[in-house]
C-alpha cells in the first residue's frame, strides 16, 4: 500500500511540470481542401507557436497526422514559428494533355488546389505561400518563397517538412549518400528500420494502402531524400552543397513539388500520371526531332571485358565493329546505334576523372563522319556516348561543340554518364576552382539544365546515365528521353552481386514511379562475369520490354545471341516503345508485376509479366481489347522446365486467337516471364 502511494506521489511529482509545459491542444485546422473525388483531403495546420504544419486524410481517416513546414536559412532566423495565416486560396484545374511520346498519349490532370500564404506575426514579417495540388491519387504541395523586403536572397541549409505517417508499415526503399549514388538493390524493411533513403520510396501499411514519396520539377534546387525521425515521422534530407547552404536562390522562386502518391494497390502508384501533371507543360515546341527507338550497341561486350572502352587490341569502337551493327539494325529496322569508346580520352585512369575526354575528337580507328554517312544511308542513327566521370565542369567547355557535332552528323540521342563516387562530381566555381558536388545537389541540377537546353538548341535528346533523379522534367523537355538511376542490366554482367530476380518487381513499384529508365533489357547469353550470371529467364528479358518504360530500349546483347536465337528475337524486333496506353493488369512490390501496353502506331497491344524468384500464375483479363475484334496472340513463354537458376533458355513460341471475353492464365517459372504480342485482325 505505502509502495502504490509512494509510485503515484512520484508519478505527480514527475508528471505535472511536464504536464504543466505541455502547449494547449492544437485549434482546428486554418485550411482545408479535398481532391475532387473527395478521397483525400489535406488540414493546414497552426499550433499555438504558429508553427505551419499539414495532415492528409484518405475517405476521412488520418493518414499524415501534422506533420510540420518550414526551413533552416544560412543567412538568416529560421522560418518554423511565429507565423499567421494571411491568405488562403482555392481553386479547380481539369484538363487533359497530349504527351509527344510516352506511356500513354493523352493524360487527364485533374486537381483541387489550395494556396495559403504563411506571414510571421512579428519581428521580419516574412512569408512564405505552400500549394497544395489533391488529386484523387496523390498530392503534391510545393513552397514559394514571394518577392519580399526581408528574404531576398534564401540560403537554405535544411527543409523541415515532415511526412509523419500513421500506420505501421514495410517499406521499399535504397540508402541516401551512400557511395555508390542510387545504384542499390532496394531493402524491403518495416518501416522503423528505414535509415535515410533516396526517393521514390514506397510503404504499404499494414492497412493495405501504398503510399510512395518523391518529388516532381526539381529544378535549380537540391535533391531531397528522406531521413526517419522515428515513430513514423520522416524529415526532408536536402542533398548538400558546396557548403553550409544546400540551396541558394534569389526570391521569387518556387521549390519543387513534394509528392504521395497513394493508391489501395501498387498497380495504382505505377498508374499514377502525379508526377509528370505537376510539370509545366512542353517548352520546346516542335519536339518532332525526339525520337523514341529500339538501339544496339558496342557496348555490351565491354561489360562482358570482350573488348575495351580504351584504344589497342580490343578496342570495340573500331569502323569495322560499328558498320556491323549498323548493318544489323538496318536490318531488323532498329533506329540507332550506340557507340562507346569511340572519342579520346579512356586510355588512362577515366574513372571519376573525366579531364582527358575530348568529345570532338574520335580515335583513328573510328570513322566517325564516314560511319554516320553510312547509318544514314541505311536509315540508322549513331547514338552519341558523352561520359563525363562526373566532370561536369570539363564537359560544359565543350559541351556546345560537340552537340554541334553531332548535330551536323545527324545524331539525334546522346547518352551521357557521370561515372563518380557520390560527392565527387566537379563544377567550376566562380573563381575558377574545381569544387566536389553530389549528384543530386543543386550545382549538379543546374548542370542537368544547361545540358538540356544546349542539347534541344540542337535537336537532341539526352539519356543521363548516373544521372539526376527524374522527377517527371521530360514533360517540360521532353528531349530528356530516359535515364538510368538505378542498378540496370550493367549489374548482370559484371555485379557481385548481380541483380537478383526481385530487382524489376522493385524497379516498377519505385524507381519507374519517377520515369523511364534506360534498363537495356535483352539478354540471351546468361553466363557473364557476375556470380549466377544473369538471374532471369528468356521469357522475363523478353517481357521486360514492356514492363520496364522507356522511349529507348537497348537490345543489349551481343549480336550473336541474337543471329543464333532469330525466334525469340522476334519479339524484340516486332515490341514498339511509343504507347497510346499503358495499364497494369496486376503487380505487388517486388513479387511480379502484369502490364499491357497498346501500340501508339496500330492497334496492337503487348503483355509483359514478371515474377521474382518464385513461380507463379497470374491471370490476365484481357477486357482491354476492343470488344468483337479477333487478335492473333503470339506468345513467348517460360517451357515446362525454365528456372533461372537452371534451364533460362527454354521458351515456348506459340500462337492461338483471342478475343476480349478472354482471360490468359500466364504461368511464370521462377526468375521468369512472358511477353505476349496481340496482334489485331481484320
Ligand atoms: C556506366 C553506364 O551505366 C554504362 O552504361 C556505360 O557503359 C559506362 N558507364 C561507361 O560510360
Ligand atoms: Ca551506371
Amino acid at each position: 500500500m505505502i509502495l502504490r502511494l509512494l509510485a503515484l506521489l512520484a508519478a505527480l511529482l514527475f508528471a505535472s511540470p511536464a504536464f504543466a509545459q505541455a502547449p494547449a491542444p492544437p485549434p482546428g485546422p486554418v485550411a482545408t481542401i479535398a481532391s475532387p473525388g473527395n478521397i483525400l483531403s489535406v488540414e493546414l495546420h497552426l499550433d499555438p507557436d504558429g508553427r505551419p504544419a499539414y495532415s492528409v486524410r484518405r475517405f476521412g481517416t488520418e493518414i499524415l497526422s501534422p506533420s510540420r513546414l518550414g526551413f533552416l536559412l544560412l543567412n538568416a532566423p529560421k522560418l518554423e514559428r511565429g507565423f499567421q495565416l494571411a491568405s488562403q486560396a482555392t481553386s479547380t484545374f481539369d484538363q487533359t494533355w497530349e504527351q509527344p511520346w510516352g506511356e500513354r498519349r493523352f493524360v487527364r490532370n485533374h486537381y483541387h488546389e489550395l494556396r495559403a500564404r504563411f506571414t510571421e506575426r512579428a519581428g521580419l514579417q516574412r512569408s512564405f505561400d505552400v500549394t497544395f495540388r489533391v488529386y484523387d491519387d496523390g498530392i503534391g504541395f510545393r513552397y514559394e518563397f514571394p518577392d519580399q523586403p526581408n528574404l531576398r536572397n534564401v540560403e537554405i541549409t535544411e527543409e523541415l517538412t515532415e511526412f509523419a505517417l500513421t500506420q505501421p508499415a514495410t517499406a521499399w526503399w535504397i540508402p541516401a549518400f551512400e557511395w555508390n549514388r542510387e545504384e542499390y538493390l532496394y531493402n524491403r524493411t518495416n518501416l522503423r528500420e528505414v535509415g535515410t533513403a533516396q526517393t521514390p520510396m514506397t510503404i504499404r501499411t499494414e492497412g493495405g494502402l501504398h503510399i510512395a514519396f518523391h518529388e516532381a520539377a526539381l529544378i535549380d534546387y537540391s535533391g531531397m531524400n528522406l531521413t526517419n525521425m522515428g515513430n513514423g515521422r520522416f524529415r526532408a534530407a536536402l542533398t548538400p552543397g558546396t557548403d553550409g547552404a544546400k540551396v541558394r536562390r534569389a526570391a521569387p522562386f518556387p521549390t519543387p513539388w513534394r509528392t504521395l502518391q497513394i493508391s489501395d494497390n501498387a498497380a495504382g502508384l505505377a498508374m499514377s500520371n502525379l508526377i509528370l501533371n505537376l510539370n509545366e507543360p512542353n517548352r520546346l515546341g516542335d519536339v518532332s526531332w525526339v525520337r523514341p527507338m529500339k538501339y544496339v550497341g558496342v557496348w555490351w561486350e565491354m561489360h562482358l571485358d570482350r573488348k575495351t572502352w580504351a584504344s589497342g587490341p580490343r578496342h570495340g569502337a573500331t569502323t569495322e565493329n560499328v558498320r556491323r551493327h549498323i548493318d544489323f539494325a538496318a536490318r531488323h529496322g532498329f533506329g540507332g546505334v550506340l557507340v562507346e569508346g569511340w572519342n579520346v580520352g579512356w586510355d588512362g585512369e577515366w574513372f571519376g576523372n573525366g579531364q582527358d575526354f575530348s568529345f570532338t575528337q574520335p580515335y583513328p580507328d573510328f570513322d566517325l563522319e564516314g560511319l554516320a554517312r553510312y547509318g544514314r544511308s541505311r536509315g540508322v542513327q549513331l547514338i552519341g556516348h558523352h561520359e563525363t566521370s562526373g566532370n561536369a565542369a570539363h564537359y560544359e567547355s565543350q559541351m556546345e561543340d560537340a552537340f554541334a557535332l553531332y548535330q551536323r552528323l545527324g545524331v539525334g540521342a546522346v547518352k551521357t554518364g557521370y561515372v563518380a563516387d557520390a560527392g565527387q562530381n566537379k563544377v567550376r566555381a566562380g573563381d575558377g576552382s574545381l569544387l566536389y558536388v553530389w549528384h543530386e545537389g543543386q550545382a549538379m541540377n543546374q548542370h542537368h539544365m544547361r545540358v538540356i537546353e544546349a542539347a534541344a538548341r540542337h535537336r537532341i535528346s539526352i539519356n543521363a546515365h548516373e544521372p539526376t533523379k527524374d522527377t517527371g522534367l521530360r514533360r517540360t523537355y521532353p528531349n530528356m528521353i530516359a535515364r538510368e538511376g538505378a542498378r540496370g542490366m550493367e549489374y548482370s554482367a559484371w555485379g557481385n552481386p548481380g541483380n537478383p530476380p526481385e530487382h524489376e518487381p522493385n524497379l516498377v513499384f519505385t524507381r519507374m514511379l519517377a520515369g523511364p529508365m534506360d534498363y537495356t533489357p535483352g539478354i540471351f547469353g546468361m553466363q557473364t562475369c557476375a556470380p549466377g550470371g544473369v538471374q532471369t529467364t528468356w521469357a522475363k528479358q523478353l517481357a521486360l520490354y514492356v514492363v520496364i518504360y522507356s522511349p529507348i530500349q537497348m537490345a543489349a546483347d551481343l549480336l550473336v545471341n541474337y543471329e543464333a536465337n532469330p525466334r525469340p528475337f522476334q519479339f524484340i524486333v516486332d515490341v514498339p516503345v511509343d504507347w497510346q496506353e499503358s495499364l497494369v493488369l496486376n503487380g505487388e512490390i517486388g513479387d511480379y508485376v502484369t502490364i499491357a501496353r497498346k501500340d501508339r502506331a496500330s492497334e496492337n497491344w503487348y503483355i509483359g509479366s514478371v515474377t521474382d524468384e518464385e513461380g507463379r500464375l497470374l491471370q490476365a483479363p484481357l477486357s482491354f481489347l476492343t470488344p468483337g475484334r479477333r487478335y492473333r496472340a503470339q506468345i513467348y513463354r517460360d517451357g515446362p522446365t525454365a528456372n533461372y537458376r537452371g534451364r533460362p533458355e527454354d521458351i515456348v513460341i506459340e500462337e492461338r486467337i483471342v478475343t476480349s471475353r478472354d482471360t490468359l492464365t500466364l504461368r511464370l517459372a521462377p526468375g521468369g516471364g512472358q511477353a505476349i504480342r496481340l496482334v489485331a485482325m481484320r
